[in-house]
């Protein structure tokens, strides 16, 4: 087992990240504290890990809530139903919610421990690639409104993560390819390293090798570990993390978010992002035919979609919250392995870059 520390002073916890860590070993059972568990799952995770986080927990004083599989239920009204159950059997303050799944239950289990009695402790157990390495660490928590995702929501801190990466065992191929595009973010926005390292792994990253598996979501967590630590809120630096994320997002808005899910449209967003930077002068020439021909590589679709106008594109990333003083701020690429935040893209610019990622 390793363990990430997240710094945050009086807030700190630890990432535990290991093999088996749902089925034994006594991390869990040391974190939930002496109070009532809610563990908060859905019927997908459910069948599959809850049994064995139960049988480390105390019968008498554990309870389970299971909300149906889905981002459609990350709603006000699903935090709504986990606060009537902690109400109803008149929970403490000293209570623990365990979230088991995904960044869905995470991100809403998380809010209502955030809110409850203005804040209980939380302990997160994340079992999609993409929430073991981004979603659970770093404290954002929330649910979406009919009008936007991820508009309602607080930062609350966990008492600890516990990552069980045998878990990606049952993950469905494109869940995991999509977490693997965060995976490969890291590399690109500050660790040159970890990308070499993960363009020699493409095979056993792609035959979900344990042992590689473990490597990658290590370093992953590290990363974010150290971005969080160093700007909790998102005053600065942590607003690196989305990098090709504007792109990603406006794609996913213009396919009714059908077609690709959130990691995929990440690793068209992150092409986008490198060809621009590198048709700005910024980044060295022939870098996005790499970051493309890693994506590739990985089983992650790197070319923006016909159908899909760049006016379209474009207009689309201007409703986006990152607009400052009429120009789009954009996470660009100085080196593969170095990210800068910049609002001087012209628009004629960004579309150009667009068009240039046509497959
Ligand atoms: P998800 O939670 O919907 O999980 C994807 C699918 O995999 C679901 O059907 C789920 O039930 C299933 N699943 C989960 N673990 C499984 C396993 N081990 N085996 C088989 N099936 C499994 O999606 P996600 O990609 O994990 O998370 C996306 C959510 O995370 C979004 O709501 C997004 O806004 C949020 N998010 C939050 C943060 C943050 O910092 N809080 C960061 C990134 C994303
Ligand atoms: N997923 C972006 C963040 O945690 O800031």
């Amino acid at each position: 087992m390793q363990t990430v520390t997240v710094e945050l002073g009086p807030r700190s916890y630890p990432v535990h990240i290991g093999e088996g860590l749902l089925r034994h070993g006594d991390v869990l059972s040391s974190a939930v504290g002496d109070g009532s568990i809610l563990v908060v799952t859905n019927d997908i995770v459910g069948p599959l890990y809850l049994a064995s986080v139960l049988e480390q927990l105390p019968a008498d004083r554990t309870r389970t809530y299971q909300l149906p599989d889905g981002e459609i239920h990350k709603t006000v009204k699903s935090w709504g139903l986990i606060l009537d159950e902690l109400i109803r059997h008149k929970v403490s303050r000293d209570a623990c919610i365990v979230s088991l799944g995904g960044g869905v239950i995470g991100d809403l289990a998380g809010f209502a421990a955030a809110s409850y009695m203005r804040g209980i402790a939380f302990v997160q157990l994340p079992t999609t690639l993409l929430a073991q390495v981004d979603a659970s660490v770093g404290g954002k928590t929330g649910v979406n409104h009919a009008q936007g995702k991820n508009l309602i929501g607080a930062f609350h801190q966990p008492r600890a993560v516990i990552i069980d990466v045998a878990t990606m065992a049952t993950l469905p191929d494109r869940e995991y390819r999509a977490g693997v595009a965060e995976v490969v973010k890291y590399g690109l926005i500050r660790d040159p390293r970890f990308l070499r390292w993960l363009e020699d792994h493409t095979e056993s990253i792609n035959l979900r090798a344990p042992e590689t598996i473990m490597h990658m979501v290590e370093v992953s967590v590290r990363n974010k570990a150290e971005v969080v630590a160093a700007d909790e809120r998102e005053a600065g630096s942590r607003a690196l993390l989305n990098l090709g994320h504007s792109f990603g997002h406006a794609i996913e808005t213009l396919t009714g978010y059908q077609r690709w899910l959130h990691g995929e449209a990440v690793a068209i967003g992150m092409v986008v992002a490198a060809r621009l930077s590198e048709n700005r002068g910024l980044l060295q020439q022939g870098s996005t035919e790499r970051v493309a021909g890693l994506l590739d590589q990985l089983g992650l679709p790197t070319a923006v979609p016909d159908d899909l106008a760049g006016a379209s594109i474009l207009e689309t990333l201007a409703l986006d919250k990152k607009v400052m003083g009429g120009r789009l701020r954009l996470i660009l690429l100085e080196a593969l392995g170095s990210a800068v935040v910049d609002a001087s893209s012209a628009p004629s610019e960004i579309l150009e870059a667009i068009e240039g990622c046509r497959a």
